[in-house]
């Protein structure tokens, strides 16, 4: 490169980081072809892929409840849900490919164990009230941390979150409809529902990451309007909402010390397990093993559908270029 060229890439680079910088203070959003911070496209990345896979790793733990069902209205519903699922993952895999990093890429990283996903979806699912409180928890912990993305200033992230949104409140009912029946079936169902409750409870807390202090890159990521509120805010605000709902169904919270801190404004909520978290993260949870083979044995069993896809596409792409010619 020329001494004329470096001058001409620096210009560049000080132009665009202005736009950008003005962009992101006047809450506009950041587009694909802008010129953005290098460790912003990969912050985004990072993050937007972490949460397609997520969504496409979670569809296990609830598939395999699909065949077991207790009535074909029940089956059904799940099944709707199961394929949201399969659709968020597909909207926010193509959102993070327009930051430049090929689907495949981002598949073969998780595949290799390279990339993380949520670390709620690596605990069993043991009985069909857990499907109430997987919909009623996790869905509902994951519309508290997703609303405030559908402002995130990368639009293409923004804009999937919004649908993405709209089906998780779907889910969220759906999960607490099952648990009020239950909870109001025979002793047994009750039992169970609450059971399940205490199972999913301090894991559904855990999903909006570790504390504020010991998470470093939330700050970067506020600044950048990516993130519009802390780990810790998310969780406050969403024991105030389990604490209400709880209420409506009967049970109970398996937490004594949830109560409104009136100085902070804040819920607050008993210790949650860290090391716990952190063992679960680095894959020794107790289904990671289970959940990345499946994953594994479904992405070999999908070959032949891509190899007919893009066979397809270059007959197709073939017989363009012989009409132009
Ligand atoms: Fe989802
Ligand atoms: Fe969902």
């Amino acid at each position: 490169m020329t001494a004329t060229a470096i001058e001409t890439r620096a210009d560049h680079d000080a132009a665009g980081e202005k736009v950008f910088n003005d962009l992101i203070a006047q809450d506009m959003r950041i587009e694909p072809r802008d010129w953005m911070p290098a460790d912003y496209r990969k912050s985004l990345t990072r993050q937007i892929s972490q949460h397609a896979h997520s969504e496409i790793i979670g569809m296990q733990p609830e598939a395999n409840w699909i065949t077991r069902a207790p009535s074909l209205k029940r089956k059904a519903v799940l099944m709707a849900k199961v394929q949201d699922e399969a659709g968020h993952g597909l909207y926010l895999y193509s959102a993070a490919e327009t930051l430049g990093t090929p689907r495949d890429q981002m598949t073969e990283d998780l595949i290799a164990g390279k990339a993380r996903y949520s670390s709620i979806f690596n605990y069993p699912v043991l009985t069909w009230a857990d499907i109430g409180a997987i919909g009623w928890l996790v869905d509902g912990a994951a519309i508290c941390n997703q609303v405030p993305l559908c402002r995130a200033s990368y639009g293409p992230y923004g804009r999937a979150m919004v649908r993405i949104c709209k089906e998780e409140s779907f889910h969220q009912r759906q999960g607490f409809e099952i648990l009020l029946e239950l909870a109001n079936g025979t002793p047994e169902q009750r039992a169970m529902a609450q059971d399940a409750v205490n199972r999913w409870y301090a894991p559904s807390l855990m999903m909006f990451g570790p504390p504020d202090e010991d998470s470093p890159n939330s700050q970067k990521s506020m600044e950048w309007k990516i993130k519009r509120f802390s780990n810790d805010e998310l969780r406050s605000r969403f024991v105030g909402m389990m604490v209400e709902q709880i209420k409506v169904l009967g049970l109970d919270l398996p937490d004594k010390d949830v109560r409104f801190d009136e100085e902070s404004g804040r819920w607050e909520h008993g210790p949650l397990d860290w090391n716990e978290f952190k063992e679960v993260l680095a894959g020794r949870g107790p289904c990671n093993a289970q959940r990345m083979e499946r994953r594994r044995e479904a992405h070999e069993d999908g070959a032949w559908v891509r190899d007919a896809a893009s066979a397809y596409a270059a007959r197709q792409a073939a017989k363009h270029t012989t009409k132009a010619a």
